[in-house]
């Protein structure tokens, strides 16, 4: 069976990792990949974007399956691409349509969602230009923090957490004056929740789902969670307080209501559900949806599902989810992403990557690299994600910090604090 992955982190390259898995044979391809995915595929020099160009190549290639792994090709809809394409609609696309990738696409969209279906989530308003002085008024009703965040897509750094009344209503004066373009001409204004975060996934075909494991992922570049927010320095699974008694009020209060209410609203929805959820005093709130899966946390969760990947997508795009059960292995998972020096400022690229042949007992995830000229260089902000199992957290973790000591390249940078608030 000939499949396509569309992406180039290392999310894709666990994706690609498990599809080659399958019991059925599997041709892969992914668009355009990296290092890594080249290890178990072929990389295909297509932006994610440029649907024409996939869709093409996915006719040349007798594409059979495509599976999207970032978010910006979804909201900006390769599904209905895919669909309303005579010559391409029998292929199936793993993903949410358009809309229903709005859950991501717009915060506007996800609040008035949870809203109509009763999930629990934090208190908010929605301002434009034009209503700034209700803005100001909500915000004036709010506790510190407080929190906003920018409508549409931000490359994730839409959201700020500001401590001061009047630092707080300067930003959102300077949000909506387009300070994130046309992704802040409308800000969530929301009420500060704490808590601890973990985050749940999903597979839905549109009518039922199937929970896979939950993660936890870490977010800042400093040890002891400081500094600035990256698109995660490192993951764990299973989380320890998700415990069944929590779970079934995700479930329960979250879940179930979310695929039921996309099912009420018709929204096409054939892909992963990401889940970013606060657990607050053991209730759960969800803090954001993503139409996708996470990274790191791809790389930590994948591994621990035994279901047959291409077998658990075809159920997916047959609409007979209902018939299979997904099994998840017990032993925890542990990835720490190895990062280049700078980053999420600016850093170099293009560094020689060496020592990968001296790991031994982890599954080396490449997230940002390429190969030259048979080097592998660095590639991205993020480079490596050592994954690896253990019979605890702290065991998987070990190994994972074991090889990831090894690896070298000019500026590598890790955090040797995952799963320090776990323990
Ligand atoms: P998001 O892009 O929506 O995931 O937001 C980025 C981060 O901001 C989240 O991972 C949380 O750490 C934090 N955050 C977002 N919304 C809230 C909230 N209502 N209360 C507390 N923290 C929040
Ligand atoms: N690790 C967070 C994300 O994938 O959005």
């Amino acid at each position: 069976m000939n499949i396509l992955i569309i992406g180039s982190g290392g999310r894709e390259h666990a994706l690609a990792w498990k599809t080659a898995q399958s019991r059925r044979g599997v041709k892969l391809f992914i668009a355009p990949g990296n290092a890594g995915t080249a290890q178990v595929g072929t990389n295909v020099n297509v932006a994610v974007n440029d649907f024409e160009k996939l869709g093409i190549f996915a006719v040349e290639n007798h594409i059979e399956m495509i599976i999207v792994g970032p978010e910006d090709p979804l909201v900006r809809g390769i599904y209905d691409y895919f669909k309303n394409t005579p010559n391409l609609q029998h292929i199936p696309v793993i993903g949410p349509s358009k809309e229903g990738a709005q859950l991501e696409g717009s915060k506007d969209f996800a609040k008035i969602f949870m809203k109509e279906n009763n999930i629990p989530t934090a208190a908010y308003l929605s301002v434009t230009a034009e209503i700034l002085d209700k803005g100001y008024a909500f915000l004036g009703t709010l506790k510190p923090p407080y929190v906003l965040k920018a409508d549409g897509l931000a490359a994730g750094k839409g959201v700020l957490i500001i401590e001061n009344l009047e630092d707080a209503r300067e930003e959102l004066r300077q949000m909506l004056d387009g300070k994130f373009g046309e992704a802040s001409k409308k800000v969530v204004v929301e009420e500060h929740l704490s808590g601890i975060e973990l985050s749940a996934f999903v597979i839905t075909d549109g009518i039922t789902y199937r929970l896979l494991p939950e993660a936890k992922d870490y977010k800042r570049i400093g040890e002891g969670d400081t500094g600035m927010n990256t698109g995660g320095m490192g993951a764990i699974s299973p989380v320890p307080f998700a415990n069944p008694s929590f779970m079934r009020k995700v479930e329960d209060r979250i879940i179930k209501p979310t695929i039921e209410g996309l099912r009420k609203q018709k929204i096409d929805y054939q892909g992963f559900i990401f889940f970013g959820l606060m657990n607050c005093n053991g209730d759960p709130y969800v803090i954001e949806y993503n139409a996708r899966l996470g990274d790191p946390e791809s790389e930590v969760i994948l591994p621990r599902i035994r279901e047959d990947m291409v077998e658990l997508l075809m159920a997916v795009a047959n609409k007979s989810l209902h018939t299979l059960r997904v099994s998840i292995e017990e032993q925890p998972v542990a990835t720490v992403m190895l990062a280049s020096g700078g980053y999420p400022g600016e850093y170099e690229k293009g560094k020689e990557i060496t020592n990968l042949d001296k790991v031994s007992g982890s599954i080396v995830f490449h997230a940002g690299t390429k190969v030259q000229e048979g080097k592998i260089l660095t590639n991205g902000g993020r480079v490596i994600a050592v994954s690896s199992r253990g019979n605890t957290v702290k065991e998987a973790l070990a190994l994972s910090y074991k090889n990831a000591a090894l690896i070298d390249f000019d500026g590598k940078y890790y955090r040797k604090d995952i799963g320090f608030d776990l323990h």
